[in-house]
Parts: structure tokens; C-alpha cells; sequence
């Protein structure tokens, strides 16, 4: 049976051919809503205690309520970084990330196959444009590491297309005539742009390199926009900018703030000899109780909490001015801790320069292609981050005369790679 699988940085999902159909398949139960939903999010949580390892919300929940064991979230960025073949220690074990990421598709196969009933052979990934920007060798090994993974967890046939162009065969579905759209998918982790000419009458061709004008990418997405924030409004209260006692103009090195402002640099802030590091620094600083508070984050391991309070408030604040960013539980002895305040224009100053490169790429698609914005009938969205503000505003006021088509923004990209799936494969 074939599938097409979208492990996405922040967002996993799987689409299937049932009864003659492309369907998403519901992947986990979300006690929130009171539903199955058709996206897995991309983490995994080590139990030390029973040695199970969780996935999803389920992962994440586990780690809330405090249990015993280590978070893995947005794997996915590490594929395309020299990283890629350091391994990470979990109990007594090294794991590579071959091995983590393993376990995560091994689960979504499992999922989907329990759905489809019956084993699932073939699979269409997804793929964004460059896992690395600046490496064609480190973008390579990056798929043949999925490559190599997919097989691994029993994928017999293996195949990858473009994320955003699976996204323009999921909106091609609902064309009539024939289109010229840009596909904009604004991701957890990557953008990633197509520039395509789209009509249900060519959706069965074997070859449509004629139809794509143009494929770009750059590696910025959500967890960049959640780093920046975390950045500007929460490392400052950890001590990010506190200076030693005898060089005033020396601050706490960046690193630390940066890794734990990063989904997936987090864990190595948990090394016994950082803590120990951060402890030798604090004697040296100015101050003490901002580097207390970060000491307080690493021992009780909170970084992922933290980033999660900071995505919260990114989400929040599509829809409302300002919110409060909730610290009080990296505080064991504080009154309830600092509250920060986050605005809308406090984030998207700190967003503004990720911002700008992401359509930065969108001018060089565009260019790439030889056409002009005016040529550009349709512009199809998908993938969580085109919900911010600032993103919408800058689509509208580029392209202020092309129909806008807002997609799923999770499902788009699944429901593509199943329906490429079908053309390759059956
Ligand atoms: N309302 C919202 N406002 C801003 N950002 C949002 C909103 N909803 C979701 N996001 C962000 O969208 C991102 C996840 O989007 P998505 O699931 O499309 O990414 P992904 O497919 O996993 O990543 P990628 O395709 O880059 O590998 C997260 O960074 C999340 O914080
Ligand atoms: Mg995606």
C-alpha cells in the first residue's frame, strides 16, 4: 500500500489511499478537542523510569506533568546540519538522530498502517527545497539519511518530492481551467515556495517539470521566530546581558541563550558540565539572581517549557495585542516570578529580519522564474506560521491583485505526497 509522509520540524502527518481516496490519517487522539487528529506533533519523550518512549502530545505531556525522562522536539532541523552525526545520550544509551528519528516515522507507520489496514510499502516524503541553504553536500545527505531511515522502519520503496509542490497538487484538486499560483508554505522550520502552472487536466502527467517555474527555500520557520522572541523578552531576564563584575563591557556568552531559545539545541543545555559552567560564571557576574533564575531553567529542565510558554504567546498574539508570557514555574523560591509582557510590535521587531529574508526568497522565486508579480493568478497558503499577522500582511501588500487561497495549514502537504504517491506508484 502507498503513503506519502510529511515529517514536518514542528508537525508530522501521513496521507493514505483508502477507498479510492486520499485521506489523512487521524494519528492521535488530542484530549484538548475531544478528537483524532490528523497531525502527530514532532516529539518524543524518553521515559527513564519505565524506558517506553511517547510521541506526539502525548510526548508532551508527559514532560509537563514533570515526568522523568528527556523531550526531543523539531528533529528535523538538525537533518541538514553538521550535528547530524553527533548522537545524544538518553540513560546509559548514545542514540544517533538516525535512531530518533527512526522511532518517530516507525510510529507514524504504525498509525497509519493500523488506519489503512494493511502494511504500508511505498512512501512519497516530503522534502523541503534545501535542508541546508548554503551545503548542496549536507542537503544530500540529509535525504539519504531519510532515505535510508524510511527504509529502515520497512518502507520498501522510497521517493521524495517537494513539500510546497506537494502542497500545489493538494490545491490543484480544486483549480477549474488552468492557474499560474506561488504556493507559499511558512513552516515550523523552513519557507518554502513554488511557482507552478496548475489544471486538473494536467494532474495526471508523468513529467510536469514543464509546470514548475520555479522551487525555492530558506531555513526559516517558526522556531526561528520563536527563538527571536524568546531573544528579546525572556533570556534577558535569565541574564543574557548581565556583565562580569571585573569587565563591564563582557556579558554572559550568548550560546547558552541561544540553545535554549532553540527547540533543538535544547537538550544539550542538560550536560552535567554546563550547569557546572554556568555555576563557575555566576560567581563572576554582576549579577546573580538573573543567572539563579537560568540555573533554576537548566536544573529542572524546563527549557522546553519555556520555549513552549514563548510559542504560546507568538500563537496568542495573531489575535490579541499583547499577552503575558507565564515564568512563575521556572521559580522555586520567588513571588510568583516575572510576568513579561509580549506586544505585537515587541515580536515583530524581533521577527522583523527572519521576516524580511523569508521574502527576500519569495523575490528571488519570482525571479528564478522570469515572471512578474502581475503574472501571479493565485497564491495558495499552508503551513502554521502563515497565520502570523505580520506574514499575512506582507503576502496582501506584495500581491494585492492575485486571488488569495488560504489552505489547511497543517494537512496540505500530506494530502499532496499521497495524491504523488498515487501517480508514481499506482
Ligand atoms: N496562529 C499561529 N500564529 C503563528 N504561528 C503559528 C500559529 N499556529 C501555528 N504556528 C506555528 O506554525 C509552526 C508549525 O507549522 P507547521 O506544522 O506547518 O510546520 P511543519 O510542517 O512541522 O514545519 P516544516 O514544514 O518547516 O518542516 C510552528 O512554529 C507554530 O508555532
Ligand atoms: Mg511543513
Amino acid at each position: 500500500m502507498i503513503c506519502g509522509l510529511d515529517f514536518g520540524t514542528s508537525n508530522s502527518t501521513v496521507g493514505v489511499f483508502k477507498d479510492g481516496r486520499a485521506q489523512m490519517v487521524p494519528l492521535e487522539y488530542d484530549p484538548r478537542t475531544g478528537q483524532q487528529e490528523t497531525t502527530l506533533p514532532s516529539a518524543l519523550f524518553f521515559d527513564f523510569e519505565t524506558n517506553d518512549i511517547h510521541f506526539g502530545r502525548r510526548a508532551i505531556a508527559h514532560y509537563t506533568q514533570g515526568e522523568f525522562g528527556r523531550l526531543m522536539r523539531s528533529m528535523k532541523s538538525i537533518l541538514g546540519t553538521r550535528q547530524m552525526d553527533e548522537g545524544t545520550q538518553i540513560k546509559t544509551r548514545v542514540y544517533s538522530f538516525n535512531d530518533i528519528i527512526g522511532f518517530f516515522v516507525q510510529s507514524l507507520k504504525e498509525r497509519a498502517e493500523a488506519f489503512a489496514g494493511k502494511p504500508l510499502t511505498h512512501v512519497v516524503l516530503g522534502r523541503p527545497v534545501h535542508f541546508s541553504d548554503n551545503h548542496p553536500e549536507l542537503d544530500q545527505a540529509a535525504e539519504a539519511r531519510m532515505a535510508d531511515i524510511a527504509h529502515k522502519v520497512g518502507f520498501q520503496d522510497v521517493s521524495f518530492q517537494y513539500e510546497p509542490i506537494a502542497a500545489a497538487y493538494d490545491y490543484e484538486q480544486q483549480v477549474d481551467g488552468e492557474e499560474l499560483a506561488l504556493i507559499i508554505d511558512v513552516g515550523g522550520g523552513t519557507s518554502d515556495f513554488t511557482l507552478i502552472r496548475l489544471a486538473k487536466s494536467r494532474s495526471q502527467l508523468a513529467d510536469r517539470s514543464s509546470d514548475i517555474l520555479a522551487n525555492h527555500g530558506v531555513h526559516i520557520g517558526g522556531t526561528d521566530f520563536d527563538r527571536n522572541i524568546s531573544l528579546a523578552t525572556v533570556m534577558p531576564l535569565l541574564g543574557m546581558n548581565v556583565c562580569y563584575k571585573d569587565k563591564p563591557t563582557l556579558s554572559m556568552p550568548r550560546h547558552y541563550f541561544v540553545d535554549l531559545a532553540t527547540w533543538h539545541r535544547i537538550h544539550w543545555l542538560y550536560e552535567p558540565k554546563v550547569l557546572r559552567d554556568i555555576a563557575d560564571l555566576r560567581l563572576q557576574m554582576r549579577e546573580r539572581e538573573p543567572i539563579d533564575r537560568l540555573m533554576t531553567v537548566l536544573k529542572n529542565k524546563a527549557g522546553h517549557r519555556l520555549a513552549g510558554e514563548v510559542e504560546r504567546a507568538k500563537i496568542d498574539l495573531s489575535q490579541v495585542d499583547e499577552t503575558q508570557l507565564d515564568l512563575s514555574f521556572l521559580l522555586e523560591a520567588e513571588d510568583g516570578g516575572p510576568q513579561p509582557t509580549a506586544t505585537q510590535a515587541t515580536m515583530n521587531e524581533a521577527i522583523a529580519d527572519d521576516v524580511n529574508r523569508v521574502f527576500r526568497t519569495v523575490d528571488e522565486t519570482l525571479v528564478q522564474s522570469g515572471l512578474g508579480k502581475s503574472d501571479i493568478q493565485t497564491i495558495f497558503t499552508t503551513g502554521g506560521s502563515t497565520a502570523l499577522p505580520t506574514i499575512r500582511s506582507m503576502i496582501q501588500s506584495r500581491f494585492p491583485d492575485a486571488k488569495w487561497v488560504s489552505g489547511d495549514l497543517y494537512n496540505s502537504v500530506g494530502k499532496g505526497l499521497a495524491l504523488e504517491a498515487r501517480r508514481r506508484y499506482l
